[in-house]
């Protein structure tokens, strides 16, 4: 496997640390990839296939993506120097945070909101229902560091190198027909039973619920039906939580295989955290 990207965003629900156990076991001979939850595109920048297609329902993300796309790594970190200059952005400087908050909300200017990620509380992409980015700053933690910046340059010279196509729609109403047996879908939306910032309803873009779920199991039994290939990621148990859709799911299609990825314990001690992710049965969900 080739070194893999890392998304310059630090996005939550992201797959990169999985990544080395869902690839393997993705097809070898795609066509079109269709990411249908991009996210931070950890999946879809990663992924072998003559193009892909990244979706997500965050306009402003998909925006962004767009604008690493058409611009070059080298007027982008020039941007990107000017502004931290212009707005004095510091691991410090919440004014400065706040002025550049404030001057993306009026302006949507995309390179501006990778630069609120850079500095925000845990690089968090979150919007109210009036589409402003309200993350708060991110103090004595987050800035745009050689780390971030390694990834940028990483992911833009990756995109800029395969043929990607961009669209941000709900993913029920993404045009899905033209896709044929060559073709394969991922699917990693918002987990029912775990929490994302994105999941609530209350950000400007649609919430995760248990209708949208249904919708999601029925759109992928049709895709089956057609003989498109797919992968769903999800997590059928929390804690104490099952995922009863899910397993309702499974059942009637005994034809699709439950891969089980194994707990990531890379660079952190064993804690609260750790206590959870024994207690999560998170899986790959495969109609091939
Ligand atoms: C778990 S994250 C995807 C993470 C991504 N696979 C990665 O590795 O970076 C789920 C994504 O689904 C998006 N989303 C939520 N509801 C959606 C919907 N109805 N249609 C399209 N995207 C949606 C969220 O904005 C979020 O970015």
């Amino acid at each position: 496997m080739s070194a893999l990207i890392k998304s310059p965003l630090n996005y939550t629900g992201g797959k990169s640390k999985i990544l080395p156990q869902i690839l393997p076991l993705f097809p070898v001979d795609i066509d079109t990839f269709v990411d249908l939850f991009a996210g931070g595109a950890n999946v879809g920048i990663n992924v072998n296939a003559k193009q892909v297609v990244f979706n997500d329902n965050i306009k402003p993300l998909i925006d962004l993506y767009k604008t690493l796309q058409k611009n070059s790594v080298e007027k982008t970190l020039k941007y990107i120097e000017r502004k931290i200059i212009e707005f004095d952005l510091s691991e410090e400087n919440v004014e400065g945070y706040h002025i550049l908050r404030q001057c993306y909300n009026e302006h949507n200017d995309p390179l501006l909101l990778f630069l609120l990620t850079a500095y925000s509380f845990n690089h968090q992409i979150r919007f109210n229902n009036a589409i402003q980015y309200n993350v708060p700053f991110g103090k004595h933690r987050s800035c745009f560091n050689d780390t971030m910046k390694n990834n940028l340059v990483a992911f833009m010279n990756k995109l800029h190198g395969i043929k990607a196509v961009f669209t941000a729609k709900n993913f029920d109403e993404l045009d899905l027909d033209w896709l044929k047996d060559k073709d394969f879908l991922y699917a990693d939306p918002p987990y029912l039973i775990t929490t994302g910032t994105y999941n609530d309803g209350k950000r400007g873009f649609t919430g995760w619920n248990e209708t949208q779920e249904l919708m999601l199991l029925d759109l992928l039994d049709k895709l089956d039906r057609r003989g498109i290939r797919f992968a769903l990621s999800n997590v059928i148990k929390h804690k104490k939580t099952e995922n009863k859709f899910l397993l309702d799911w499974l059942k009637r299609n005994p034809n699709y295989c439950i891969h089980n990825i194994v707990k990531d314990y890379t660079n952190s001690s064993y804690n609260v955290k750790n206590k959870d992710k024994e207690d999560t049965q998170e899986v790959l969900i495969t109609n091939y």
